[in-house]
């Protein structure tokens, strides 16, 4: 969702915001501006749709060196220009960018209008640049400091003084932001993307800290204004900049980075000499892993499909008592928190706002909750405190692709970690660590010769429905399946387990409806075969993802799409795969903007 940038340093400072807006560009948004402080005040420019129409519309900018841009996701009021970020106040020399929503706006509003603030736009942010001047008096942290002592909800807020060109002041409470020190700049983001490109030196805010920004570095304090002692970090390596190079966008690149990612994910962490897997990050002991009665996955979309299978070979390879939650559902129903159960926070960005509040639900009730996340010092990561990065790199296409095969890649190897304490021989480990290392060859293999995805293109781009199947492993396949074909080709579709079909979506189906089913050879194949019967008696068009070289699937098949064999637990790594290529390649036929699909965010910090 929204993103932040803002710069002081040496250089012109507009170019640098404009190129960080497109950094973040795969947040997911539909207005932006930018606000950079010149000779008459603050230099403002805003504009729906893409940075590309700002970029224009700013055309050389000014020679100024301190300023501040800004991606809006729309909550409080349309996509119009007013909407848009920066907002100003009355008096045009304080700017301010926001992420997050202000609860108490309507209280906070009607005592600012009562002092006769004219309100220009509909958005919650606006109050912020209101009130920061209502209590200002020539020292910018004071004001700032004091503002937020009214505010209650969320924010990662961003503010220029026009009267104050040698500083940026930063503010977070529940939605991200980092900063960068530079060589004589300083650079503030809502996430990484926005600053790798100045450094890597960083330091991530905490909720309830405000930060003020030089040239020459930062101060943070906490919002009472005291102090905080400096506690800088450096980026990772595997976090580099995210470039498109050879693709012609983010998710095919990033379906194509599976065998790498999956790779940088095991590394390490399997080991076939012991049969086993070591996670440091979770810092559990034999002893501790022993006793672990229960695991919960709690994720959203993606994530959570990602924690159905974890879950699913918890169960099938450590006889644990496992599942996944959906994050969003998880506090609302009052849960039973367990406290010898293990709890995983599954989330690519580390930000969503469901699956916080499902952590905070967690630890408030005495449980144990562990991130399984990629991007490095998220909010999700620091809160749980112990977990395991995915390590995938950034994931910029708004469809996550990477993400699902890193998270299950540790997923897995917490499975063999907890197997191994109870269930597994050291053969039998060591069988399973062999069969994971393997998978990145096998995620080659399947790439290098994906087959007739275009074949299922045609018959998915004009189809009134769509619908995919599978059972067991493949059930959280087919639900992916089908929610990268809605993100991506907005093609009408559902994923079902195979053996519910006839339960009710059975009655969807006439001559031609596309019916994807994912049937790898495992225990269900049999059931699986009178399923397949089934759809094509009613004239369906049946397109089957099997093992390569089962010619009696490949026979039933109307369109059959092989692919490399493996143990049946690890099918999910193969079988989303050519679902992967085909959402991606329907919205391509379709015409649609593959990497920033309509109404939707990269990372979702609102609930
Ligand atoms: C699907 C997708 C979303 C995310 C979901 C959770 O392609 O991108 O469904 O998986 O919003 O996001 P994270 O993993 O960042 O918590």
């Amino acid at each position: 969702m929204c993103g932040i940038i803002a710069y002081i340093g040496d250089k012109p400072a507009t170019p640098r915001l404009i190129e960080g807006l497109r950094r973040v560009e795969y947040r997911g948004y539909d207005s932006a501006g930018v606000a950079v402080l010149g000779e008459d005040g603050i230099w403002l420019r805003k504009s729906t749709g893409r940075v590309e129409e700002l970029s224009r519309l700013v055309g050389e900018g000014t020679k100024s060196t301190v300023g501040m841009a800004h991606t809006r996701w729309a909550t409080h009021g349309g996509v119009t220009v007013q909407n848009a970020h920066p907002h100003l106040d009355v008096t045009g020399r304080i700017a301010v960018v926001h992420n997050g929503i202000i609860e108490n706006m309507h209280e906070l509003k009607a005592k600012l209008q009562a002092e006769g603030t004219v309100f220009r736009s509909e958005t919650d942010t606006e109050i912020l640049p209101h009130l920061i001047r209502h209590y200002y008096e020539g020292d910018p942290l004071k004001a700032v400091l004091r503002a937020l002592e009214d505010v209650r909800g969320t924010y990662g807020i961003g503010v220029l003084f026009a009267d104050h060109p040698d500083m940026i002041i930063a503010a977070r409470n529940g939605s991200p932001l980092v900063i960068g020190l530079g060589e004589g700049e300083t650079v503030l983001g809502s996430d990484p993307q926005a600053i790798v490109a100045h450094t890597r030196r960083v330091i991530y805010l905490d909720d309830r800290e405000v930060a003020v920004l030089t040239r020459q570095g930062c101060q943070v304090h906490k919002l009472d204004g005291r102090k905080v002692a400096q506690r800088q970090q450096v980026l990772d390596q595997d976090w580099g900049l995210a470039e498109k190079g050879q693709f012609q966008n983010f998710m095919l690149k990033e379906i194509y980075e599976q065998p790498e990612s999956i790779r940088r994910c095991l590394s390490g962490r399997i080991q076939i000499d012991d049969g086993n897997a070591k996670l440091g990050g979770l810092n559990m002991s034999p002893r501790e892993l022993v006793a672990v009665g229960g695991v919960v996955n709690l994720g959203c979309g993606t994530s959570y499909h990602a924690g159905m299978v974890g879950a699913m070979a918890l169960e099938h390879l450590a006889r644990v008592p496992a599942r996944a939650e959906i994050a969003s559902e998880f506090r609302y129903r009052h849960p039973i928190v367990s406290r010898e159960s293990v709890y995983f926070a599954v989330s690519q960005s580390g930000e969503t706002a469901d699956t916080l509040g499902a952590v905070e639900e967690v630890t408030l009730k005495g449980g144990q909750c562990m991130g399984i996340v990629n991007v490095v010092g998220s909010t999700i990561a620091r809160n749980c405190g112990q977990g395991v990065y995915v390590h995938s790199g950034p994931e910029v296409a708004v469809a996550s692709t990477k993400a699902f095969t890193s998270q299950m890649s540790a997923l897995m190897a917490f499975t063999l970690m907890l197997a191994r304490t109870r269930n597994l021989s050291l053969e039998q480990g060591q069988q399973v660590a062999r069969a994971l290392l393997d998978i990145p060859n096998r995620v080659q293999e399947y790439l290098d010769a994906p087959g007739p995805i275009d074949e299922v293109v045609a018959s998915v781009i004009h189809a009134r429905y769509v619908l995919f199947l599978g059972r067991a492993f493949s059930y959280p396949v087919a639900l992916e399946g089908a929610l990268k074909l809605k993100e991506v080709a907005y093609v009408p579709c559902e994923g079902y387990p195979a053996g519910e079909m006839k339960h009710g979506p059975i009655a969807m189906l006439e001559k031609g409806t596309p019916v994807i089913f994912l049937a790898p050879t495992d225990a269900h194949r049999e059931k699986a075969i009178s399923n397949m019967k089934e759809v094509q008696a009613r004239g369906a068009n049946l397109i089957v993802v099997h093992n390569a070289g089962d010619a009696e699937m490949a026979s039933i098949a109307n369109v059959s799409i092989p692919i490399p064999v493996v143990p049946a637990y690890l099918t999910p790594f193969l079988t989303v795969l050519p679902l992967q290529l085909l959402a991606y390649r329907a919205g391509l036929a379709l015409g649609r903007d593959i990497d920033k699909p309509r109404n939707l965010a990269k990372s979702v910090t609102v609930e």
